[in-house]
């Protein structure tokens, strides 16, 4: 059973609790000040629409699921992630439909002939939270995300959804979205995450270069030079795995690297190449 989402809270005040959010779970409203406080490029404020509820920041409080308050209204080149062979997978396990995980369904796993090493629906959780929560996003640099499971199902997120920080919860999510397809605000027309058509390259924009990400790359570049490189028109496709073992595919990248001379979790990628871009576009 799902828990519901976005409980109002009253506002943080203090600087710790703004954030350190996982201590209260239930209060999803940011400050204004820190979403906009790292910019360097000055969020553009709209005026707030008086039917709907809306936080200082600017973004729509709804009571479905909580949505991060971010600059979206950027017209500047941006970035889209794909997260590639995402381990989501969802089974009846007894009597109730469970996404599988390899701590509670090791003997689910073993009795369906399935190694229970390569069953990290948390992969795909910590790289969501490293995409969503990159001071990028909170500029409004990021574009969209799509996530393709091992099953080859294919969601995208919007950019100012706040998933979920505790898995447990974000394993809700995700069961809601792969049995119902959809995961809609409530009250509001708009699908937070939603189940999409292949082949993901179909939502590209026209000017975009697909970077996919592999350890195994031949090509081991430094991301903060790599990112420098590329015009300021752009729009980057970064493609990186969200599974714990094996490589992505490489059929619709341009280029293929390795970022670092270690294997590195898919957060720690996603950190790096965040990172790399708030430098070139000076978002602090
Ligand atoms: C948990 S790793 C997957 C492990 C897999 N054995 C591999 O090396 O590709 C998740 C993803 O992070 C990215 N990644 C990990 N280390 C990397 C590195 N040194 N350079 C570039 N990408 C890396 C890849 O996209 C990889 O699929």
């Amino acid at each position: 059973m799902v828990r519901p989402y976005a409980i109002k809270g009253k506002k943080r005040k203090t600087r710790e609790e703004k954030y350190d959010r996982e201590e209260d779970e239930e209060v999803e409203v940011e400050e204004k000040e820190s979403a906009n406080r790292g910019s360097i490029e000055k969020p553009k404020g709209e005026a707030p629409d008086e039917e709907e509820e809306e936080d200082e920041s600017g973004a729509h409080e709804l009571v479905g699921i909580p949505i991060a308050p971010s600059d979206q209204n950027t017209k500047k080149a941006g970035v889209i992630f794909v997260l590639e062979k995402a381990s989501l997978e969802v089974a009846k396990v007894g009597k109730s439909f469970q996404l599988l995980n390899s701590d509670d369904h090791a003997n689910f796993l073993r009795k369906n002939k399935k190694n229970p090493a390569y069953c990290r629906p948390d992969i795909a959780h910590q790289a969501l939270l490293a995409i969503l929560d990159s001071p990028i996003n909170k500029a409004g640099r990021l574009q969209a995300v799509y996530v393709k499971t091992e099953k080859g199902v294919l969601f995208e997120v919007k950019p100012h959804v706040r998933i979920p920080r505790t898995y447990k919860r974000f394993s809700g999510i995700m069961l809601q979205l792969l049995q119902q397809h959809k995961i809609t605000a409530v009250g509001k027309r708009e699908s937070l995450l939603r189940l999409i058509k292949n082949p993901v390259t179909q939502y590209f924009p026209v000017n975009s270069r697909k970077i996919g990400f592999s350890y195994s790359s031949e090509k081991l570049v430094k991301m903060s030079k790599y990112v420098d490189a590329v015009d300021d028109d752009v729009n980057l496709v970064f493609v990186v795995g969200a599974m714990a073992h094996g490589k992505i595919g490489t059929e619709y990248v341009d280029d293929f690297i390795a970022i670092s001379g270690y294997p590195l979790s898919a957060a720690m990628c996603i950190a790096r190449i965040t990172e790399a871009l708030a430098e070139k576009w000076n978002v602090l």
